[in-house]
């Protein structure tokens, strides 16, 4: 077949059915542990201001290399405009915006944009799934909302997923530490390799990320944040680790966890799949950013969530062979044999009825229709020929079993309801 002229951009790709029936399915599952917990959705635009998301990091790649960026077409309004990279910035400029009553308990679902070089699980569009719970300082809702992801994961059946633990301190005790990195990552500079070298000026924290090979002695021996900590954020800390074990969620604390986005204080945690290449194991992070509601000209506001890669899950669920695709939802094919109107007219009834229902078109030969009706996983053909219209009546064909009756044409959705609830699908 020859190439055709145009594919999808670079880093970015098509989901085709049955794919997508599974990927929302995965959404659902998220939608409802989301809001049996109390969190509503937020639709949020997939553009902003830049502004809104320089507080990601002005040292970050996401924000100095891989935001998609244009022009307002306004002359009157020359602002620049960005694709979302990821939606904790959008949903606190909502909350400025907005000024919800607090604790402000929210999730989305999206697709985020960031041009990185993309590879297998690492794409320039992606869709996140996440929440975020706004006005509460507690160490309890750090807690709840790891235990949200956790628990999502596993109704997913995903086993092999690590939590990663640490504390970034907050203002107080985070310069003291910076200060102590800094230097130590001075006196042992010849040993960085010359990107971290690089790093190192812009900022310390972010030399603890390489993964370059000759770093790792020299971060090895680091000073670690969690030996800096005062008081109150040591205690903060305690408070969301005692939490987990009482929920017995595994965690381990990662004193180089540093993750990738600059706006996180205090509590703030990675989830890894280890059925997963360990370059893109990442499959959701998230942690505290206290400031960010105030950066964004709002009041003081803690905020703490989570944000969890749809794309990667669904990597993971395949390495792990866990959740299958739900089955398609067509419970009855019609195969019309005289010219396609009884199919119209009987797939009409039978959807207002609640059955799924399908058809084909064109005409085609019964052998034809027969064959699309055993793929499309409907588990009952409703057959209509001269014959059946003579005794105002179809055959309906069990399409696992193949046994076959007449029905008389009225009781057909009845018939058919009856027969659906008797035997469920598994
Ligand atoms: P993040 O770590 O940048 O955090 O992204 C969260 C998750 O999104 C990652 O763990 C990964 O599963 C997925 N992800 C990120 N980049 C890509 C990509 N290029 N391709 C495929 N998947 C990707 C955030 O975005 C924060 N907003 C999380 C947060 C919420 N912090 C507090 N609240």
């Amino acid at each position: 077949m020859a190439k055709p002229q145009f594919q999808a951009p670079k880093g970015t790709r098509d989901l085709l059915p049955p794919d997508t029936r599974r990927w929302r399915a995965v959404v659902e599952v998220f939608a409802d542990t989301a809001e049996r917990a109390g969190y509503g959705q937020v639709i949020s635009p997939m553009f902003e201001d830049v502004g809104v998301f320089l507080r990601l990091g002005e040292s970050t790649e996401v924000v100095t290399k891989e935001m998609f960026a244009f022009e307002d077409k306004d002359p009157k309004s020359p602002q620049q405009l960005v694709l979302r990279p990821e939606l904790t910035a959008s949903i606190c400029r909502a909350y400025a915006q907005h000024r919800p009553v607090t604790p402000w308990k929210v999730w989305y679902e999206g697709p985020q944009f960031r041009y990185e070089k993309p590879q297998a699980g690492r794409y320039r569009q992606f869709t996140q799934v996440g929440v975020e719970l706004l006005g509460a300082d507690d160490p309890a809702a750090d807690v709840e909302v790891i235990a949200l992801a956790w628990r999502f994961y596993e109704s997913l059946g995903l086993q092999q997923v690590s939590l990663l633990l640490n504390s970034l301190g907050d203002e107080l005790c985070r310069p003291v530490y910076l200060e102590a990195l800094r230097s130590f990552l001075v006196s042992r500079i010849d040993d960085l390799s010359e990107a971290s070298q690089a790093t190192l000026d812009r900022n310390p924290l972010r030399v603890l990320d390489s993964k370059r090979e000759q770093d790792q002695a020299v971060i090895a021996a680091a000073p670690v944040m969690v030996d800096f900590l005062t008081d109150e954020t040591a205690a903060h800390f305690a408070a969301v680790r005692s939490g987990l074990d009482s929920l017995g969620i595994a965690y381990e604390i990662s004193p180089r966890l540093v993750r990738g986005l600059d706006y996180y204080a205090r509590t703030t945690f990675e989830f890894a799949s280890t059925a997963l290449d360990s370059a893109q194991n990442a499959v959701g992070g998230g942690g505290r950013y206290d400031r960010l509601v105030e950066d964004l000209g709002g009041p003081a506001t803690p905020g703490v969530g989570f944000a969890l890669g749809i794309d990667r899950i669904l990597m993971a669920c395949d390495a792990e062979g866990v959740f299958a695709p739900p089955p398609s939802p067509v419970d009855v094919f019609i195969v019309d044999m005289i010219d396609g109107t009884h199919a119209t007219i009987v797939t009409d009834e039978l959807r207002r009825a609640g059955i799924g229902a399908e058809r084909s078109f064109g005409g085609r030969s019964v052998k034809a229709q027969m064959k699309v009706a055993d793929r499309s996983g409907a588990r009952f053909a409703v057959i209509i020929g001269d014959d059946e219209v003579a005794a105002d009546a179809v055959t309906l064909r069990d399409l696992t079993g193949g046994e076959q009756e007449l029905v008389a044409r009225s009781a057909l959705a009845t018939n058919l309801v009856r027969k659906l609830q008797e035997t469920p699908r598994s």
